[in-house]
């Protein structure tokens, strides 16, 4: 049966027989692990009812008496639509249970997710007391267990978080060592209050952070979510620590992106929310990965240009626009930062592959790269430039530039065989091969990603990678 999961629905369901019809059940036979859920908060509720609703026995964890006595009892200690249902359910098929101890839930399971919560600190900082405590108290009872057991953070903690505290704790209070005696992960939880039970049988993405080489902690995983039909990616731990941060951050700014572009319409009297829908319809461009990768600034005569010109309607209509405002001081930020990374070198023969503002263009307006070359240019470095599409000379076409023209080398060898450091602002065929057969030592400051040279005396910086 279709039925569309939204929160509307749940929170109208009366009980959990019409709660069966939402959510595909697991097999029987992968029902082998047993979860221990430490905090019973948002996260860890929805989590704990979810994974009891799957047929997973739960153990739920909370210093709180209130929210142990309210599990223990199968009643939410939190409002969110349909976890009461979920919760009841799981009470009396008996796959749920509630206690403040750790070493009782250790061991009445074999994995545990930890949800306990971390807020800011005053000055914004991420306080990680609550993660550092549970740590201690999964630590001390993981040391009276001799089964292999799980430990999953879930809570949401900054990269390097996982193996710079949760770890070291884990492995002092319990005398043993991460990968090889226990299992450790990290599984960040995307749910949105309100919808939270939609989002766990319905997410965008499911992802595992995985340490070292402990597979089998995220084939745990694997196992837990098999029936979601959706396949989790697996990615280093400080990988999956910051997906959450840039998800969430990602929202904030397409927020009051979308915020600003609102107060400026207001002020011209254009609906808002008919430029929005338009905008988003865009799904090539727009709604899309276009300009979703890390890499050097924008530039053209385009973007630099109308970004000018909206921020300046925006103050002639006293309507502030500090998000659009931020783009022109984070580009130039990231034009400094690759000269930067040039200047630390510390060559005095640079070469630039491309310095039009993208490949297959000759167009030379606002080309970060141009500036990069000018600043170097104006620093008495020696320069040579490769671009196919760049004027030799003044018949050539209508970006020839006389300070650069006599810089100009007719192939990438050339440019390699005149410069120590060679910069790449865009990419051309036969790249690769020739920083491959490049003969002598080469310092390679890479702004476009390109595909990895094959060469031993090569030294290679990525600008954000
Ligand atoms: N709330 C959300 O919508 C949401 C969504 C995704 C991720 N997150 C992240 O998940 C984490 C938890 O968020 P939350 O909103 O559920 O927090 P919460 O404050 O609602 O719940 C945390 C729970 O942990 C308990 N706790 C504290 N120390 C404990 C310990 N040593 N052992 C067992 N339990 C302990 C607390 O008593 C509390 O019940 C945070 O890192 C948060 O950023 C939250």
């Amino acid at each position: 049966m279709e039925i569309e999961l939204n929160s509307a629905s749940l929170a109208s369901s009366r009980n959990v027989a019409i709660l069966d019809n939402f959510y595909p059940a697991i097999e029987p036979e992968l029902r082998d692990y047993r979860v221990s859920v430490f905090g019973a908060g948002y996260v860890g509720c929805v989590s704990a009812a979810c994974l009891s609703h799957d047929g997973f026995p739960v153990v739920a964890v909370d210093p709180d008496r209130f929210k142990v006595e309210r599990l223990a009892q199968g009643q939410a200690p939190i409002v969110e639509p349909g976890l009461s249902e979920l919760l009841s359910h799981a009470h009396k098929t008996d796959l749920l249970t509630a206690t403040h101890s750790a070493s009782e839930a250790l061991n009445a399971t074999d994995i545990s997710f930890c949800c306990v919560g971390t807020p800011s600190l005053a000055d914004g900082t991420l306080n990680t007391d609550h993660v550092r405590q549970v740590c201690e108290d999964i630590g001390k009872a993981l040391r009276q267990k001799a089964a292999f057991h799980i430990v999953v953070m879930r809570s949401t903690i900054l990269p390097g978080t996982t193996e710079e505290l949760v770890i070291p704790v884990l492995e002092r209070f319990s005398g043993k060592v991460a990968g090889r005696d226990f299992g450790v992960a990290y599984y960040p939880e995307f749910l949105r209050e309100s919808t939270a039970i939609a989002d766990y049988y319905k997410p965008g993405a499911i992802v595992f952070g995985q340490y070292e080489d402990d597979t089998r902690s995220i084939d745990a995983l694997k196992a837990l979510v098999s029936h979601i039909g959706v396949t989790p990616h697996v990615v280093p731990l400080r990988c999956a620590e910051i997906v959450k941060y840039a998800n969430n951050c990602w929202h904030a700014v397409k927020i009051s992106f979308s915020n600003e572009i609102g107060n400026i319409c207001k002020a011209k009297d254009i609906d808002s929310h008919v430029v929005m829908d338009v905008l988003c319809a865009d799904t090539r461009l727009n709604i899309s990965r276009a300009y979703m990768k890390p890499g050097f600034a924008y530039g053209g005569s385009c973007l630099p240009k109308d970004l000018r010109a909206l921020t300046a309607l925006g103050r002639m209509l006293n309507v502030p626009t500090p998000v659009l405002d931020a783009m022109r001081v984070a580009n130039t930020l990231q034009i400094n930062h690759a000269r930067a990374l040039v200047e630390s070198a510390g060559h005095e023969k640079i070469g630039f592959i491309g310095i039009t503002f993208k490949a297959d263009t000759d167009d030379l307006r606002e080309s970060p790269m141009l500036e990069l070359v000018e600043a170097f240019l104006g620093k008495g470095k020696d320069i040579a430039v490769y671009d196919p599409n760049v004027a030799r000379d003044a018949e050539g076409g209508r970006n020839f530039l006389k300070h650069i023209a006599p810089l100009l080398r007719d192939s990438i060898k050339e440019v390699i065989a005149a410069s120590a450091v060679i910069v790449i602002g865009n990419k051309y065929p036969g790249l690769k091969d020739a920083i491959e057969a490049a003969g002598k030592p080469v310092t390679v400051i890479d702004l476009a990603r390109i595909e990895m040279p094959d060469n031993k005396s090569m030294i290679y910086h990525g600008l954000c990678w």
